[in-house]
């Protein structure tokens, strides 16, 4: 069993289980369990976490993952489900009617839209802040407010929110503290560390790393027994969970994810600063870490006719892989924000989404520079 005294370079490439004695065959590498149910040792035998009975509720292999991610976000316990909005909307099951969520202005579209979608349905109602301004978080707290619901680095305009600083208010106002921890994963930020309750994630990203599968995550901090349970239950009766295989290929994505997270980090840091100095750029949106870059152009047929030119740089939906894409957040990721709120945030027709992969640096410059060009 890897040690969780382990650094987490070593806990993403070594199986969390007793690989030797817990898979048949001593098997290195995790055998994709592809079974619906499992034949019943006894009478009268109830499926628990660690016991195996039908695929919806557990399937070793996605244990092994969940297990995988529990080990790196420090979670207490860890749900694998099919994509990251099925985690996003499992995790809503656990407010009610009445129940008030303060969200970061700049979230992920996809998470506006359902939230969107079930605030009249259940009553549920939700406000957006910059949370990375505290005194605006603290202006929007109402009596029925239930949680705070955080993406940091934002998406796309990589606004920064400080976890610790967010942790004492939520505190204070006995406010769940949910984090999407999808742009940095636990490589560069562990939130339950810093006092969340619910890490979600969308697996489809760095955790997965290669662009072939979607997966997401709920991660439930260790002093929250009562939120694992829930969650779990939850998603056992729901039946969002992630299938073997995509566990097979995700624990496989995980192995290299200190590596992938370094260099693509290392990558982003040199495209940021040549961007920042290039003629056709207006403004460049970076964390300072991480691998996510948001960039503004002088024009839109400059931002059009990036999209159309480049080459190497794929122009698709989706981040975190080991190839570099480049989105259109205003009519992609982020078509769903209202108009006026996309405005505000500077999402317009000039601003471009680059999710930078593992290539030589040098490669991704060059076609950038060929793309930019008149
Ligand atoms: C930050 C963030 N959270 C959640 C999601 C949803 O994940 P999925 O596409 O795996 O459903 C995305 C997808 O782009 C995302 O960027």
């Amino acid at each position: 069993m890897a040690d969780t005294s382990y650094d987490i370079e070593t806990r993403c490439c070594h199986y969390v289980t007793d690989i030797v004695n817990g898979h048949p065959h001593g098997a290195v590498s995790v055998p994709i369990y592809q079974t619906a149910t499992f034949a019943h040792r006894e009478i009268g035998e109830h499926p628990t976490k660690d016991t195996f009975t039908y695929s919806r509720g557990s399937n070793p292999t996605r244990r092994e993952l969940e297990d995988t991610l529990a080990s790196l976000e420090d979670a207490g316990d860890c749900v694998a489900t099919a994509t990251g909005m099925a985690a996003i909307a499992l995790v809503l099951e656990l407010f009610t009617a009445g129940d008030h969520v303060i969200c970061t202005y700049d979230l992920y579209g996809g998470a506006v839209r359902i939230f969107g979608e079930i605030a009249p349905k259940r009553q549920v109602s939700f406000s957006y802040v910059d949370t990375g301004d505290i005194a605006a978080v603290r202006e929007a707290i109402r009596p029925n407010t239930k949680a705070l619901y955080i993406e940091t680095p934002s998406n796309p305009t990589m606004k920064v929110t400080d976890l610790r600083e967010i942790k004492k208010l939520a505190d204070e106002y006995n406010l769940l503290l949910i984090v999407d921890n999808t742009f940095l994963t636990p490589y560069f930020q562990r939130p339950l560390e810093l006092g969340a309750d619910i890490v979600v994630h969308s697996g489809t990203k760095y955790l997965a790393g290669h662009n072939d599968t979607c997966a997401g995550f709920i991660c439930t901090s260790k002093e929250r027994k009562d939120l694992a349970e829930r969650i779990r239950y939850l998603c056992m009766s729901f039946g969002p969970t992630l299938a073997p295989i995509d566990s097979f290929l995700v624990l496989r994505g995980i192995k290299t994810l200190a590596l992938r997270m370094e260099r693509q980090s290392e990558n982003a840091k040199v495209i940021a600063e040549w961007l920042k100095k290039h003629k056709k750029v207006k403004k460049v949106y970076y964390a300072g870490y991480g691998a996510m870059i948001s960039f503004e152009t002088d024009t839109e047929k400059t931002a059009l006719d990036t999209l159309h030119k480049v080459k190497l740089v794929i122009f698709a939906e989706s981040l975190g892989g080991v190839e570099s894409l480049i989105t259109y957040p205003m009519i992609q990721t982020h078509r769903e924000l209202p108009k006026e709120q996309r405005e505000l945030l500077g999402i317009n027709e000039k601003f471009l989404r680059l999710s930078v992969g593992i290539e030589n640096v040098n490669d991704i410059i060059g076609d950038l520079e060929q793309a930019l060009v008149d």
